[in-house]
């Protein structure tokens, strides 16, 4: 079992931040990492063309551990989800009349993505909505399975919704798009890291992630993998770097055809940032030395110091196989104004977000059951207030 891992980051001690899906906070030795790198552009002459390359590679592999790829050179170095998304929709093959299957409320990171190519292509895109009420998680999952047909070119989905936390059975989705020859596009953004997730089971065709949440990287670095689908693909941009050979400076004006090895073809330019590329490299280093599923267990023993509580105030929060316990929603009782309550919070130095009609936590390796016994008072003392 994981133990609390403050030590590890340094958030002030008077906060308590159950906002990870909003930002992590970088751990200490992430931001040792991207200080060292900064005093090393003080003199260029140390920087050898090896250094272009070794971290980027390293980032790879951790990431491939990470989410139990085989193979380090299907991991692709981008600069925000978008990207990586945008890379999975100039490459696969959509008709007019098809289907692009995204859910209600999706990020819309992953939602203007397929409007944009649903509209080039004269593809539809379905956005499969959640019924309310009880086994609204088993059931939102059951209307995804049939939302999927063999008219469908892309599924394009969290593995948990970004706003509330609910879960989606990727492995049974996969099976499905499978059947049905449709590809599968994952958004990792909220939950790799935290919550485990196994390429070999899922079986994806893309899996996409910021690296500056779960991650518990820097901002405006993040990485994907790409299955054989992407294999000859085009990417968004031609740099220098990922073409074959590029490792050979003297000889970059014998120009190539050839790409690099695997999804290298897909790296963002300049993707050898001698800044973001060290300091997430570290966050991954930690976050493969404590593991996904302790991770996610540890975030049970948070999410299980709040539920039970919130649900005697007349919060409702989705059944527990339904929902992360990185990330869930507390849907406020009747008449209760999210807007009120997030003042309450922030008087008491709580951070968690306000989504629609929720207050959104999401704690991770540094929250302790203290931070949740706040969130709890802070509760009853606005419920109490509000009676
Ligand atoms: C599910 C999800 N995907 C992606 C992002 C970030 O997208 P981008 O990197 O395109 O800014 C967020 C940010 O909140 C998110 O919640």
């Amino acid at each position: 079992m994981l133990e609390c891992q403050a030590e590890a980051f340094a958030l002030p001690k008077d906060q308590h931040y159950l906002n990870c899906a909003y930002m992590a906070p970088i751990p200490r030795r992430v931001e040792r990492a991207g200080i060292e790198a900064i005093a090393r552009k003080r003199a260029p002459a140390a920087v050898t063309p090896d250094d272009f390359f070794r971290d980027g590679e390293a980032l790879r592999s951790e990431f491939a551990d990470l989410i139990h790829a085989e193979d380090p050179a299907r991991v692709a170095i981008i600069p925000a989800a978008s990207y990586g998304l945008a890379t999975a929709a100039r490459n696969l093959p959509v008709s007019r009349g098809q289907r692009i299957v995204t859910l209600r409320e999706q990020f819309p990171s992953n939602v203007y993505t397929w409007t944009r190519l649903a509209a080039d292509k004269g593809a539809l895109v379905t956005h499969v909505e959640p019924i309310a009420g009880p086994d609204r998680g088993r059931r939102w999952n059951e209307r995804i399975l049939e939302a999927i047909d063999r008219n469908t070119a892309v599924v394009a989905l969290p593995h948990v919704h970004w706003a509330d936390g609910t879960l989606f059975d990727l492995e049974a989705i996969g099976r499905r798009a499978r059947d049905v020859g449709a590809a599968l596009v994952i958004d990792g953004t909220q939950s790799v890291g935290a919550l485990p997730f196994d390429v070999q089971r899922i079986q994806p065709d893309a899996v996409i992630c910021a690296g500056y949440k779960w991650l518990l990287g820097p901002y405006s670095i993040g990485l994907a993998w790409f299955g054989n689908r992407f294999d000859n693909g085009v990417p968004l941009e031609e740099n220098w770097i990922s073409r074959r050979d590029s490792h050979d400076f003297a000889g970059l004006v014998r120009y190539r055809d050839e790409y690099g090895p695997g999804a290298a073809r897909y790296d963002v330019g300049e993707r050898s940032n001698f800044i973001l590329v060290p300091m997430l490299l570290e966050a991954l280093r930690l976050l493969n030395g404590w593991g996904p599923e302790a991770i996610q267990a540890y975030c049970r023993t948070i999410s299980q110091a709040i539920i039970p509580a919130a649900t005697e105030l007349g919060f409702e929060v989705e059944e527990a196989a339904w929902r992360g316990d990185h990330l869930f929603g507390l849907r406020l009782p009747r008449g209760m104004d999210p807007a009120q309550l997030k003042q309450a919070f922030d008087a008491r130095n709580i951070s968690v977000s306000v989504r629609g009609d929720a207050i959104r936590i999401s704690p991770n390796v540094y929250n302790a059951t203290r931070d949740a016994e706040a969130l709890v008072e802070g509760l009853v003392s606005h419920a109490r207030a509000l009676a």
